[in-house]
């Protein structure tokens, strides 16, 4: 049996190419001009690098323009790893541009950037040429998170970066041209695997899970569950100050959705929660293992949890708020930190929209293995959910750019791609 990243859905794509006014059924709102870029690990022809995650980045780009599909183009982020195969662990450490930059592409103060978070984050042309890896003027030195968080209010964008030695954690802060601004030490007892983090209007919230580097661990990814590490969620004051740690039962978290202060000032945070078992069986599944018992190309068994901290008390309560396997949670991001009623999810066929005030949830079957639904606000919108849900949907090895309305899922348009588009993981829409 074939090794589940390089087979199925998940198989990569062995070159770079270009098409030109793909078509279109149905009818692609006007006002969606602009570019929807997808990232994720596609090694080259004959590469076999370990483990889903390691293989170099390739972003899927689409040009929409008042109602047109004008082009799909996919193209390989050139780090330093792919153009001059260097090596992330070398006589001289860590080599924060030698990465795959394979998870995620975001835009901010107008500069697009190819994300992982083990790197430095790689500047992308919008035509996807690679400009190559930033650091803001020198002044980062970790890794970036993958996912940053972008404060709707002030334009800043939040990160972290963590390491294999210490400072494990360090929160950084770009102001909203662009400067890095800020950069403290969060203190973990360990090397943990910290994939997401959320902000709320006053609080940085950390996940301390037990996920942590281990060099003894055989296959391309080194970090196992470790059950003696303990679990920990952390607030920090946007303001600086020591972090307080509240203790939870033990699972993994690849994503969070939206966290935000309820009206006792205690701190909700929604995200995709992996049992200590569920995980283990992913991550021997996506490092390569061929003889996982429940092997199915793809599963996606998270499901949707709450932990609510309150500061004030130090106590926290955790309960799960759906039981159906989901993951990458997106929502309505001008409601970053400040509270939403909608989280958006994707099952393997479908798309799932919960909603937050009545405790429900919709569902639609979208025909294919389903992307992350990335949320786009319409013009001027007068609802959190007003607006469209972009998604990769790949069936028989056609892959369709699908555009629904997030308000009922309704499939408004779906733009027909030249070619298969490999599962991966992040993406964004970057409106002209
Ligand atoms: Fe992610």
């Amino acid at each position: 049996m074939q090794k589940a990243y390089l087979s199925g859905n998940l198989a990569p794509v062995p070159d770079e190419i270009d098409a030109l006014n793909l078509p279109v059924e149905g009818t692609l709102p006007p006002e969606l001009t602009g570019r929807y870029f997808r990232n994720g690990p596609n090694p080259r022809p004959g590469e076999d690098p370990g483990h889903w995650f390691g293989g170099h980045g390739m972003i899927h780009g689409i040009r929409l323009r008042e109602g047109r599909a004008e082009w799909y183009r996919n193209r390989w982020v050139r780090t330093a790893k792919f153009t001059d195969g260097a090596d992330f662990i070398g006589p001289d450490g860590v080599n924060l541009t030698a990465t795959q930059a394979n998870t995620h592409v975001i835009r901010h103060d107008g500069r697009i950037y190819a994300l992982i978070e083990v790197g430095l984050p790689y500047e992308m042309t919008p035509e996807l040429g690679t400009v190559g890896p930033v650091d803001f003027g020198g002044k980062l030195t970790t890794a970036m998170t993958a996912h940053p968080k972008a404060d709707p209010i002030t334009g800043e964008l939040h990160f972290f970066g963590y390491g294999f030695a210490p400072p494990f954690a360090t929160y950084h802060r770009l102001s909203a041209s662009g400067e890095l601004v800020e950069s403290r030490e969060i203190e973990v007892p360990g090397a943990t695997m910290m994939h997401d983090f959320a902000i709320t209007e006053n609080y940085l919230v950390w996940l301390d899970l037990p996920v942590t580097f281990d060099l003894n661990r055989g296959g391309g990814m080194p970090y196992a569950f470790d059950e003696k590490y303990g679990a920990r969620i952390g607030l920090t004051s946007r303001d600086g100050g020591v972090t307080q740690w509240f203790e939870v039962d033990p699972c993994y978290v690849f994503h969070v959705g939206n966290a935000w202060e309820d009206e006792e000032g205690r701190v909700v945070l929604n995200a995709a929660r992996y049992a200590p078992d569920v995980f283990a069986s992913l991550w021997e599944e996506i490092s390569g293992r061929t003889d996982v018992a429940t092997h199915a190309t793809t599963r996606i068994n998270a499901a949707l949890h709450r932990w609510v901290l309150d500061p004030a008390t130090g106590k926290s309560a955790e309960e799960p708020l759906d039981d159906r396997g989901i993951e990458f949670p997106t929502f309505n991001e001008d409601r970053m930190g400040l509270g939403s009623r909608y989280l958006y999810t994707v099952a393997s066929r479908e798309i799932v929209k919960y909603d937050h005030l009545t405790g429900s949830a919709k569902t639609i079957d979208t025909g294919g293995h389903t992307g992350e639904a990335v949320f786009v606000p319409a013009q001027g919108a007068s609802a959190e959910d007003d607006g469209w849900l972009l998604s990769v949907v790949t069936a028989e090895g056609d892959s369709r750019l699908v555009v629904a309305d997030a308000w009922d899922l309704a499939t408004v348009a779906s733009v027909r791609l030249p070619r298969r588009v490999p599962a991966g993981f992040h993406g964004s829409w970057l409106q002209d």
